[in-house]
């Protein structure tokens, strides 16, 4: 450690001697790096150009690190780079006795790398790439110094490819993309219900049969009717084509973490052998997207089968980590087969949890024995988690604090920061996705060690990851748009979490320098963090709308229409500065009101739907709270917007309790004919409309009390009034549990909510 800062600090010194320079400027690299100095900052001798054609000198180079400079150089900057110590403008030296991948770039009147192994000579290349910037057609360096090393150890994004295939040519492209922001973990989610995509030369059915489905559903899955799209899909990878693929990640100092679910998420491996069910029914491989009830039986021959798979599959992957699944096992098979409970009985377990985990230690005692490390989804902790295994915390931090507190490994990809299937815009222009809302400054926030952990459980805390689960990615350009730029929020949250900028910094950085970069590797990345943001608030009148954007004179011009059944009527136009505030009137007379907002600077089009009602903007009081993930103001229940179907995250207000209490409180006493509740109903997302909704003693006199009961899960439930009042008083009711045979079962339903009208 000693050794590392006087090694640094003699860098250091020796450029500080020789030229006036700037601390604290911000540094194009993302992500950022721990250190950062730029010389005679504005000035001609500040700067170093840069030549199309660049020799460095790398005689301790690996010939791999060597081509990948050769590679990233001609990839980000069109450098031709070539070998020779005569005329070197780049020196590369090898250091001892430093931090583990941590280098350093003095950039004077030559340049100069030291790095502590090839990783962190590649991270430098990376850095040195993106610090070359273009003037007038002139490629040029600031002089400076940065040095730079990582904070996490696991930096990861995931990739599902049984939802959706991805060629191995484009899996080569999220890798380079993966290694340009310095992400060293590529998580492969091989297998799920919906096709096996890795090559078993023992079990060839798996790929003949698994890998492929005959149809696919259409639309989001929750969209009823549903129709499907008929056309024969899949894809996999041969066993050259893995080797190929992990090579090339480790050439990119990228390990490569194979996923082979179970005992869930099997239908595709079913499919081909349906003896390894509990059933034995033959059934599809599936072609709906969701959570199935038919899993792999916990009897012995399908643990075997198993086994032999991991120690097919082993060799193929070098890293110390094999990834078993173990999320959303319905226990609804296990309950009646008498195999499983077979096991049970056998081994004196207490239920289907302890078979679970009985069936995971199976796998953890194997894959140890063969030198590897079992990981898991945070379901394994469930029924107690075996002894070696790591845990991948996704349905919140909650499951990786406690696998923590156990003394067990844990990477950290919460849905509420990691999951990039969910929305990341709030506009109707972004593309269907599976729910949710996660923004780049969401994913930014992020960090992997929970205030709620000690110092020693954070000693556990490997690093995080995002996850990309393809049911809606269905294309390596809505793979990017998904992906990018929130990948880049992440590698700096793992990278450098101490020093990171601040978000307006980093989107400045995103827009200034990384946008062009992504622009230039044809890349279709997503731009929603640039679009105008809407900042709703209540207003006397009704609701205030202040658009704002990231360019300071920008100005917006909105094009306002009324429309109802008989079609659309334009109303008129305004231009508003930027942060000017538009007011929508609760009085307003039509049905519905349409906002087009066009920012003049980035010449985005936005649309905007407003339903008036007599609660636009009123007062709602919680008397229940809504959970803290779906809690998106007060106002979502009365803003005229009502949350759209498929259901994104944001839209709505969501309740984890079976019973929800909530009052609206108008301004002053008016006659109101009825309320117009809109719940969501979506099983799979163990969200059911509730089952009975009560409207009391809206005025706190007069007594009413109307009851509306829902039992088949309507989602539109209008309630008579008929009179004057001030206050709107709702009990709303859903069911206990959620029943036996359905996702979720035994858990409490969501309830979500939007809008509450008034009329
Ligand atoms: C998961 O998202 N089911 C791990
Ligand atoms: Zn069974």
């Amino acid at each position: 450690m000693c050794k590392f800062f006087f090694s640094y600090l003699v860098v250091f010194m020796s450029i500080m001697s020789v030229i006036a320079q700037q601390q604290n400027a911000i540094c194009p690299i993302l992500p950022n790096p721990v250190t950062y100095v730029k010389s005679n900052p504005g000035s001609q001798s500040g700067t170093l150009s840069v030549n199309d054609t660049l020799f460095f000198s790398a005689k301790e180079l690996t010939p791999n690190v060597k081509s990948q400079l050769v590679y990233f150089g001609g990839l980000l900057q069109g450098l031709t780079l070539i070998e020779s110590e005569r005329n070197a403008s780049i020196t590369f030296k090898k250091q001892v006795n430093v931090i583990p991948d941590s280098y350093s770039i003095t950039i004077a009147d030559k340049i100069t790398i030291q790095y502590a192994n090839d990783a962190a000579c590649f991270y430098a290349i990376q850095s040195l790439m993106q610090l070359i910037h273009i003037n007038n057609g002139e490629k040029t360096l600031n002089k400076g110094f940065v040095a730079d090393y990582p904070n996490y150890k696991w930096r990861g994004l995931h990739l599902d490819v049984s939802r959706h295939f991805f060629t191995k040519e484009e899996v080569k492209r999220f890798l380079d993309l993966m290694a340009i922001y310095k992400f060293n973990v590529f998580h492969w989610h091989l297998t799920d219900d919906q096709g096996w995509r890795i090559e078993s030369k023992r079990y060839p059915k798996l790929t003949e049969i698994g890998a492929w489905r005959d149809s696919t559903v259409k639309d989001h899955y929750s969209t009823k009717p549903r129709t499907y799209d008929i056309t024969k899909y899949g894809g996999f990878y041969t066993q050259e084509d893995v080797k190929e693929i992990v090579h090339y990640a480790a050439d990119r100092f990228i390990t490569v973490v194979p996923e082979i679910e179970m005992p869930g998420h099997a239908r595709a491996a079913l499919a081909a052998y349906p003896n390894f069910s509990c059933t034995g029914n033959a059934l599809p491989v599936e072609n709906l997207w969701g959570v199935f009830d038919d899993i792999f039986c916990a009897k012995k021959e399908t643990l075997d089968f198993l086994k032999d798979l991991l120690d097919e599959f082993i060799p193929l992957f070098p890293g110390t980590y094999f990834h078993v699944g173990g999320d959303e096992a319905p226990k609804t098979r296990w309950k009646k087969c008498s195999n499983c409970q077979e096991v049970i009985t056998d081994n004196k377990l207490k239920d289907e949890h302890e078979l679970q985990s009985y069936f995971i230690r199976q796998l953890d005692e194997f894959l140890t024995s063969k030198g590897k490390k079992l990981i898991g989804w945070d379901e394994i902790l469930e029924g107690g988690l075996s002894s070696n295994a790591a845990v991948m915390s996704w349905r919140g931090f909650e499951g990786g604090i406690e696998a923590s507190r156990q003394g067990h490994e844990v990477v950290m990809t919460p849905g509420s920061h990691c999951y990039f299937d969910h929305y990341q815009g709030k506009t109707k222009e972004e593309p269907l996705a599976i729910g949710g809302y996660t923004p780049l400054s969401k994913v930014y926030e992020f960090s992997p060690i929970s205030p709620n952990m000690s110092a020693t459980q954070a000693s556990f805390v490997l690093g995080g990851q995002a996850n990309l689960w393809t049911e809606y990615i269905d294309s390596f350009d809505k793979l990017m748009y998904m992906a990018y730029p929130r990948a880049i929020a992440l590698s700096q949250t793992l990278w450098n979490p101490a020093k990171k900028p601040s978000f307006e910094t980093f989107e400045q950085l995103l827009i200034e320098n990384h946008f062009p970069i992504l622009d230039q590797l044809k890349i279709n990345f997503s731009r929603s963090n640039l679009l105008p943001q809407q900042h709703w608030s209540s207003h006397k009148q009704g609701l205030k709308v202040n658009f704002s954007s990231k360019k300071e004179n920008d100005l917006f011009h909105l094009t306002i229409f009324q429309s109802s059944d008989s079609g659309k009527k334009f109303t008129k136009e305004i231009m508003l500065q930027n942060k000017q505030d538009l007011i929508i009137d609760r009085e307003l007379d039509s049905p519905e009101l349409l906002v087009n907002v066009h920012s003049e600077h980035y010449g985005f089009e936005q649309q905007v739907k407003i339903i008036p009602h007599k609660a636009l903007g009123e007062t709602v009081h919680y008397l229940t709270s809504p959970n803290k993930q779906y809690d998106s103001g007060k106002l979502t229940l009365v803003n005229g917007q009502k949350g759209s179907r498929p259901w994104k995250g944001h839209e709505w207000v969501g309740f984890d309790t079976s019973t929800v209490a909530l009052r609206i409180t108008l301004q002053k006493k008016r006659r109101i004919k009825e309320v117009d509740i809109s719940f969501l109903n979506e099983p799979g997302s163990w969200i059911y409309s509730p089952k009975k909704i009560q409207l009391l003693n809206p005025d706190g006199r007069k007594k009413l009390d109307r009851t509306v009961s829902n039992e088949n899960g309507q989602e539109r439930i209008k309630i008579e009034v008929n009179r004057k009042v001030k206050n709107i008083y709702l009990y709303i009711s859903n069911w206990e549990e959620i029943p036996e045979g359905n996702p979720g079962a035994g858990h409490v339903p969501w309830t979500f909510i939007d809008e509450i009208f008034l009329r």
